[in-house]
């Protein structure tokens, strides 16, 4: 019993603290001069979650099971979640390694912590946590020993191998959460979990300098924020896209020249000539095969492409080009516990602004109807209260 705390039964008998007592809501165990304990217990065993039942049928807003937390697990109340792509490929079962069905997806959840499990250390019941895709991994590979969590064949995927944040209450591994810091706008922050850290770790392996190009295809709810991170990283931004009001959104946080796919007779020329003979790096988050050749087509000599966004294709690379030319391509998926905190910094001192609509769980289908269509500016965040 948390002294001044409201509890509440939830899932297998795990409690949910609900923070301090709202004024005169105190109930007498007579202690003097200020708030005393009050114990409520109500069972909150069951909770709304958007669930995808098929890759062909749309989410179903279910009443379903509050799980409860394991060791070194912690149960959290979700506040918001952002909607990120990668939702709507796990809903469709686009990618060869499949979700499995039924499931929660949503991997850009904030919360408060409400109860914890056994061995819970890093994180306590009021602490502001999110969930990831990298939801945990095992920490004895040789690729988390070097530094390369993400690349962990035994990780967790949040809203995918593990129910994610598109319903009220979520399971987070502690040892691996990231931790929301002090003062930030909760609706807000979401969008930094998965399109922050993926953009910011993806701009780190472009391997540009301050004062370089760097391209950004694809401006949506990624590339809007990775427009902002490469400008405070001090690159230049061209920007990409096949929608004048998406490179209109790229020009607002910064971009110095856009180029439309969509009507350019050659986009890559384009951007030779805008860039003084190409772009030092570029990040391909657009979802179109078409995207990455022309990216590669963009780069100056010696120049990387790192590939983020995940179209379900293949795309031809010019082996003559890429041989003389010096060039590299490279994958990169979202980025470690550290990239994580050292991106949530950014945004906690005010360089990162997403771009955001507030939309309820009950739109979700409507939501992933706008991703499809291109039709969203920046980001969704789902209002899950
Ligand atoms: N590698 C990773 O770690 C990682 C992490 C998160 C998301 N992703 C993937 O990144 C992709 C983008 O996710 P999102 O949430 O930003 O999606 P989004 O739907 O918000 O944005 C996609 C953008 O691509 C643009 N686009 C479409 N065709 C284009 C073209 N031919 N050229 C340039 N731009 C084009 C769209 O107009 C839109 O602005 C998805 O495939 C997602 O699964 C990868
Ligand atoms: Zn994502
Ligand atoms: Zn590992």
């Amino acid at each position: 019993m948390h002294r001044g705390h409201a509890a509440r039964k939830v899932g297998h008998g795990a409690t949910v603290d609900e923070g301090p007592p709202k004024d005169g809501a105190a109930d007498g165990d007579g202690a003097p001069g200020g708030r005393v304990a009050r114990s409520k217990e109500v069972d909150v065993s069951t909770m709304r979650a958007a669930v995808v039942h098929g890759f062909t049928d749309p989410l179903s807003i279910d009443e379903i099971e509050v799980p409860t937390p394991g060791p070194f697990e912690a149960l959290v109340k979700v506040d918001y979640t952002g909607v990120c792509h990668t939702d709507l490929h796990a809903a469709h079962g686009d990618w060869p390694v499949k979700p499995s069905p039924p499931f929660v997806p949503g991997h850009e959840g904030v919360g408060t912590v409400v109860a914890v499990g056994d061995s819970v250390t890093r994180v306590k019941v009021g602490d502001t946590v999110g969930n990831a895709w990298l939801w945990s991994a095992c920490g004895e590979c040789e690729y988390c020993e070097t530094g390369w969590e993400t690349l962990c064949p035994n990780q967790k995927n949040g809203g995918y191998s593990v129910d994610g944040s598109f319903g009220q209450y979520m399971l987070v591994d502690s040892r691996y959460c990231p931790v929301i810091p002090d003062g930030v706008d909760l609706s807000a922050v979401g969008p930094i979990l998965c399109a922050g850290v993926t953009v910011y770790k993806g701009l780190k392996t472009t391997d540009t300098k301050p004062g370089e190009w760097v391209l950004i295809s694809g401006i949506g709810g990624l590339g809007h924020i990775a427009v902002q991170y490469a400008v405070a990283m001090g690159r230049r931004v061209a920007a990409v896209d096949v929608a004048d009001d998406k490179l209109e959104l790229a020009r607002k946080h910064g971009a110095e020249g856009t180029v439309n796919a969509a009507t350019s007779p050659d986009a890559a020329a384009e951007l030779q000539e805008k860039t003084g003979g190409g772009v030092h790096g570029a990040l391909v988050t657009a979802v179109n095969a078409h995207a990455f050749p022309q990216a590669v087509g963009a780069l100056r000599r010696g120049g990387t492409v790192s590939l983020v966004g995940l179209p379900p294709d293949q795309f031809p690379l010019d082996i003559f080009t890429t041989v003389l030319f010096g060039l590299t391509v490279r994958g990169s998926i979202v980025g470690t516990r550290k990239d994580m905190s050292e991106a949530l910094d950014f945004f906690a001192r005010g360089q990162i602004h997403p771009t955001y609509t507030v939309r309820p769980l009950d739109d979700v289908n409507a939501v992933f109807t706008a991703m499809e269509e291109g039709g969203i500016d920046g980001r969704v965040v789902m209002d899950m209260s």
